[in-house]
């Protein structure tokens, strides 16, 4: 099997993120391990709704839906694999150094990450558009949330969170997102279905209690270092912010695997999300960016112009956009 190893190259990848023959190496000894591991996989199996959903209007974020149970749907060893390795805890309130503004500079990964893939882009490519907005505030499409900037507050919900209308296939606040995303969830899903490709929300809002859940399930079953190459510590998360969500494609077999890359859904979205203004975050070969392993279903929303830009730019990672210092771990 091989993890991370899509079949065809990464439109998202740069010329000089080309992975070194020992990297893609060591990535295929740890990835029957980490293979095992679902990034985003909510903290139960998702609830089959069987039907498209048409519900509407402003959900509760407290609204409830998630099993408390997190059951990390993988199979395979404990390897703790490549390079990418946090060490120590770290606690959701630690200090994120990251910038403030889109035009904050590029800084040198402060990790053992190799260099063909944590090196930044130019310094705040995104500075070249018209609009800016913060890569701190959490209500901020451009928020940047990683390993080494965490959600400010820790407790943040977003005030705006609805139910897209979109085929479901979560229930309760998994099943929501803020509103300006569920609107480009909309119009991307109805795209996608106008090319005959299904695709369902499979994971979309997740609280901090949500998010702790699903967290200490992969390190009950993984351990930690395992758990922090595929899930968020709590107030980590993207999902916290209504920004994100993971799709399916309406079978169970890949969904959160390494194999839903190669499945319509995620070839579909590869290709147009940056038109409905998502970028696939956790691209391939960048986990010593992102701190994760290739996602092939979580999907950032960040407005159209930027998603399309990066894409023509040729810039993977929403670290390398912004000019902001990987984070493949906790500090
Ligand atoms: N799987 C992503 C990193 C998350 O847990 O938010
Ligand atoms: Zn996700």
């Amino acid at each position: 099997m091989c993890y991370n190893c899509p079949s065809e190259p990464s439109a998202e990848a740069r010329p000089g993120d080309r992975p070194s023959r020992r990297a893609v190496a060591r990535l295929l000894m740890a990835g029957a391990g980490l293979s095992a591991l679902a990034a985003c996989t909510p903290a139960s199996a998702p609830e089959a709704s069987g039907t498209t959903s048409a519900a509407s209007g402003t959900a509760s974020p407290g609204a409830s839906g998630e099993a408390s149970s997190p059951v990390p749907s993988r199979s395979g060893s404990t390897s703790t694999g490549a390079s990418a390795r946090p060490s120590g805890a770290a606690s959701p309130t630690a200090s994120a150094s990251a910038a403030s503004s889109a035009s904050a500079s590029a800084t040198a990964p402060s990790t053992t990450a190799p260099t063909t893939t944590a090196a930044a882009a130019p310094p705040s490519a995104a500075s070249r558009l018209p609009k800016q907005y913060s890569l701190t505030a959490p209500a901020s499409p451009w928020v940047i949330v990683n390993k080494h900037r965490p959600l400010k507050p820790a407790s943040y919900v977003p005030a705006d969170l609805v139910q897209p209308r979109v085929a479901l296939a979560v229930t309760g606040e998994a099943a929501q997102l803020n509103r300006t995303t569920a609107a480009a969830a909309e119009r991307m899903f109805a795209a996608a279905a106008a090319d005959g490709v299904t695709m369902t929300l499979a994971s979309g809002y997740r609280s901090y209690a949500t998010q702790t859940v699903t967290y200490n399930g992969y390190v009950s079953s993984q351990g930690r270092a395992a758990a922090d190459t595929a899930s968020a510590r709590p107030g980590h998360s993207e999902h916290q912010t209504g920004w994100a969500f993971d799709i399916g494609d309406g079978g169970a077999a890949c969904s959160f695997q390494p194999c839903f890359a190669e499945q319509p859904a995620a070839v579909w979205a590869k290709a147009n999300a940056h038109r409905f203004g998502f970028v696939v975050r956790y691209p391939f070969m960048q986990h010593t960016t992102t701190g994760y392993f290739y996602e092939s279903w979580h999907l950032r929303y960040v407005g159209a112009e930027a998603a399309t830009d990066m894409r023509k730019r040729g810039i993977a990672t929403l670290e390398q956009y912004f000019g902001l210092e990987a984070a493949p771990g906790y500090r």
